[in-house]
């Protein structure tokens, strides 16, 4: 948080526990900058931002005054984190990096084992797909991307009741690339945009990138994102995107109750905001039903802008995602044209060839059966392992686990501690630009429960113990 948050945040408390009634002035910014010692640029920022949130009025000539009518304040339990300006901690970096050694156990990676995945098969429609390629296929395959798949695509939200025309589908390079796209046809740098507390880094880095605003909006690790608190946000800042995961949220593994889905969509269609979904992870769950994404509930697909891609169900390396994003897609494809070009035209046929054949819905079986089991396998060796104060999420699907492993462990000690034995994990703090979460950690529980896992798990948790 920024000096100026700080500052405003404390004004902020001082309002709700009345120390300040509605009406008072406020200390002068001379006052509060010798009290403070802070620049005066700095206070005036922090009263600038009490302001546009409708809590102080400025009356010039005279200074700050509490509103007449502060709009109501959350309260602390779903507090939001409002950030000007995203800063990505540097350890980002060095975390992943250090998840590409394979002498490391990959338990903070975010891929999946790729070894779950059906390479020889993938590798003939490959093979199958160069041999036929046309010379002139780099063209015919330009946004919105090769037409088969997106059929093919289309296809399978039709299986799911919704109605997308290929003509609505852009293929993308990875979910990362329609993500960074539709955030881009929705928004404009300095605009304002609600994301998840905690959210997955990419989400972090594209609106550093873009040079957006944020809200984190408290997210349960069992149901999603706090409604309430989204509803506290939408009010008092000018809101133009949400960028939510509705099914197997990445860090939390939170899936979001089908009512509370239909709720998020009509309340953001109410006040005309774009929902960025990304469901990158809608193919791996272990019940019988699949999941609706919130694209089901927007039928026109006037809200909603559906991101998702083979990297986690099919293809991890060939980087092929799409987003679904109805009235959005020409302005997408025009988007794309002017950074990437077009995604890579050798995989995008090489799926197209693949999901021809028969064999993806086996294949898809086959992996959410394996993350299952090997979920169950961690999350006991976690049980055994760890002290019993810590918090294991239970995910319904997915294959990241969340610990919280209690107040006073610090989580980027244990990163330190168990990278020099050997180990990757995702400490707490990858997943915010504030400073919460010091006290978890995420694993990826996709590996085969081995001996080398097993052992990997029962280091992790005496660390924890001697943290
Ligand atoms: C939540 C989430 N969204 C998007 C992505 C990026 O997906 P892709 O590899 O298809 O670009 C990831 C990858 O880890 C992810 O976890």
């Amino acid at each position: 948080m920024t000096r100026y948050e700080q500052l405003a945040q404390s004004l902020r408390r001082q309002i709700q526990n009345q120390i300040w009634l509605p009406g008072d002035k406020l200390p002068s910014l001379r006052e509060s900058c010798r009290q403070s010692g802070l620049s005066l640029m700095t206070v005036l920022q922090a009263y600038q931002l009490l302001e546009s949130q409708g809590l102080v009025v400025a009356r010039p000539q005279s200074g700050y005054y509490v509103a007449p009518d502060p709009a109501p304040l959350p309260d602390s339990s779903r507090t939001l984190h409002p950030s000007e300006q995203v800063g990505i901690n540097d350890a980002i970096f060095d975390i992943l990096q250090a998840a590409k050694d394979p002498a490391i156990v990959p338990f903070g990676s975010a891929f999946p084992d790729a070894t779950l995945f059906p390479q020889p098969r993938l590798a003939r429609s490959l093979a199958s797909a160069v041999r036929r390629m046309s010379p002139f296929s780099a063209v015919a395959n330009l946004p919105p991307g090769n037409e088969d798949l997106r059929r093919s695509i289309a296809q399978r939200y039709a299986q799911q009741g919704m109605e997308v025309a290929p003509d609505d589908i852009v293929i993308t390079s990875g979910a990362m690339e329609s993500l960074g796209l539709s955030l881009q046809a929705v928004t404009e740098p300095g605009d304002w945009v609600a994301i998840e507390s905690p959210a997955f880094y990419g989400v972090l880095q594209a609106i550093e990138r873009r040079q957006l605003k944020a809200v984190a909006i408290p997210t349960d690790v069992q149901t999603g994102i706090d409604l309430a608190a989204l509803a506290d946000a939408l009010a008092r800042y000018p809101i133009r995107a949400c960028w939510f995961m509705s099914n197997f949220q990445n860090p939390l593994g939170a899936s979001m109750p089908r009512d509370k889905k239909q709720r998020l969509v009509a309340m953001l269609a109410e006040h005309g905001v774009a929902l960025i979904e990304d469901d990158v992870y809608h193919e791996l769950y272990f019940g019988t039903e699949r999941p609706a994404p919130l694209r089901a509930f927007d039928p026109q697909g006037s809200t909603v802008l559906h991101c998702a891609s083979f990297s986690k169900s099919l293809a991890p390396g060939f980087r092929v995602g799409w987003v679904a994003a109805g009235p959005h897609a020409a302005r997408i494809q025009r988007l794309q044209l002017m950074s990437t070009l077009s995604a890579s035209v050798p995989t995008q046929l090489a799926l197209a060839d693949y999901l021809h054949q028969s064999g993806y819905e086996a294949h898809l079986r086959r992996l959410r059966r394996q993350l299952e089991l090997r979920q169950v396998a961690m999350y006991r060796g976690i049980q055994q392992a760890f002290p019993e104060e810590v918090s294991i999420s239970r995910p319904q699907g997915g294959y990241f686990l969340w610990l919280t492993l209690g107040k006073g462990r610090d989580a980027r000690t244990l990163y330190r501690q168990a990278l020099a034995r050997g180990i990757s994990i995702a400490p707490g703090h990858m997943f915010t630009a504030g400073d919460q979460f010091r006290d978890c950690i995420r694993l990826n529980s996709s590996f085969v429960w081995d001996a080398r896992h097993q052992q990997a798990i029962e280091t992790l948790g005496a660390l924890v113990r001697g943290l």
